[in-house]
């Protein structure tokens, strides 16, 4: 980041997560699988689910007043709100302007931000940016999903990985050579095929038709994401610490998208990182898409992994197909 502008760091997280918790024994009662494939080739153990009353600006909301809590600001004092989600309340208005009139934030811009799973980084990127160049002060990044109003009740290959939850960040100004160092984004539109949900848009209206052929639910072909993600997590954190000068060995804790144990596990051989300096919570929260790093950095910072001069790499991927990676000095 040039240095003559603004630096922008994170000053206050927080998180929600729906009260209940699907396990692996409650999903062999409703698909084909076990427990044990389950947790061999994910790591993960249970999932969070959203009662029918909330949709995911509700979750959100809740992560954001936690975060403005955190940080000790007001929701008054927000200028812009973000919200990384594919699972908003509805296409629009957008779920960052329900979370504005929920929370209050009476002086903020609103808007919601599409890049799946990468889209909490990429929500870090746009909203730095104002802060940087003086346009804004604080923005609240946000991350929710309330992926299981999406997820085909009869697929066994999506129905295990998704969870729901949300958490939120609130970007402010912060000590020069502290916060946010860089990023790196990307995207690979040729791997849209990979992993979407096909009807509720333009080209395929919710219908009967659409309906009866399941085109509201995500398909995924989870080979080839699998492919995709193994390689981009370490080369997209090895790129976003080289465009600052740092390499693997500056690296002081890594906060990954929560997908699969596998993938996070190729990431941090990638890194050479020993697993004290990795934050895992997938086996208790499946992937939460767009809520996944935030929810983890919140919990990481709780638990006190992450200490004041620590060098924090963020990095996800997902659908678009997207990633994301930031270096944050922690101030
Ligand atoms: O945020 C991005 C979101 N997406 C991802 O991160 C997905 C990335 N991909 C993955 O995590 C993995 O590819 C999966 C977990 C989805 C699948 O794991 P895999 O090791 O790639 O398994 P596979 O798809 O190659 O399937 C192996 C076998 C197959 O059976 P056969 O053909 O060998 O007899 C599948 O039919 O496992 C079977 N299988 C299952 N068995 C029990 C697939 N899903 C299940 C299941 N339970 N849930």
């Amino acid at each position: 980041m040039n240095c003559n502008v603004q630096s922008v760091g994170i000053i206050g997280t927080g998180s929600y997560l729906p009260e209940q918790i699907v396990t692996n024994k409650d999903l062999e009662q409703l698909v084909d699988t076990s427990e044990e494939w389950i947790v061999t080739r994910t790591g993960i153990r249970e999932r969070r689910k959203a009662p029918q009353e909330m949709a995911t600006s509700d979750m959100g909301a809740i992560a954001c007043e936690r975060a403005l809590k955190a940080a000790g600001i007001t929701a008054m004092e927000i200028d812009m709100i973000l919200v990384a989600t594919v699972t908003p309340d509805m296409p629009f208005p957008s779920s960052a302007s329900l979370i504005q009139d929920r929370i209050g934030a009476k002086n903020a811009a609103a808007l919601d931000i599409s890049a799946a799973c990468s889209g909490f980084i990429y929500g870090l990127a746009v909203g730095s940016q104002m802060i940087a160049t003086g346009m804004y002060k604080h923005v609240l990044v946000v991350g929710a999903e309330t992926l299981s109003r999406i997820l085909d009740p009869e697929d066994r290959s999506t129905l295990i990985l998704f969870g729901d939850g949300a958490g939120a960040a609130v970007l402010g100004p912060v000590e020069k050579g502290t916060g946010i160092l860089s990023f790196d984004l990307g995207s690979d539109g040729a791997g849209g095929q990979y992993l979407y949900q096909e009807a509720g848009g333009s080209r395929f209206p919710l219908t009967v038709e659409t309906l009866e052929k399941g085109q509201q639910y995500v398909r995924m072909n989870g080979n080839e994401v699998f492919k995709f993600a193994v390689k981009i997590m370490g080369e997209t954190s090895l790129r976003a610490l080289e465009k600052i000068g740092l390499t693997k060995e500056d690296v002081d804790f890594l906060v990954p998208h929560q997908a699969n144990i596998r993938i996070v596990d190729a990431a941090v051989k990638r890194l050479k990182l020993p697993s004290e300096k990795v934050y895992i919570n997938l086996d208790r929260y499946g992937n939460m898409s767009g809520a996944s790093i935030p929810v983890a950095l919140d919990e990481a910072l709780r638990e006190n992994k992450i200490k004041p001069g620590d060098n924090i790499v963020l990095v996800g991927f997902g659908a678009g197909l997207t990633w994301a990676s930031c270096v944050i000095r922690w101030s």
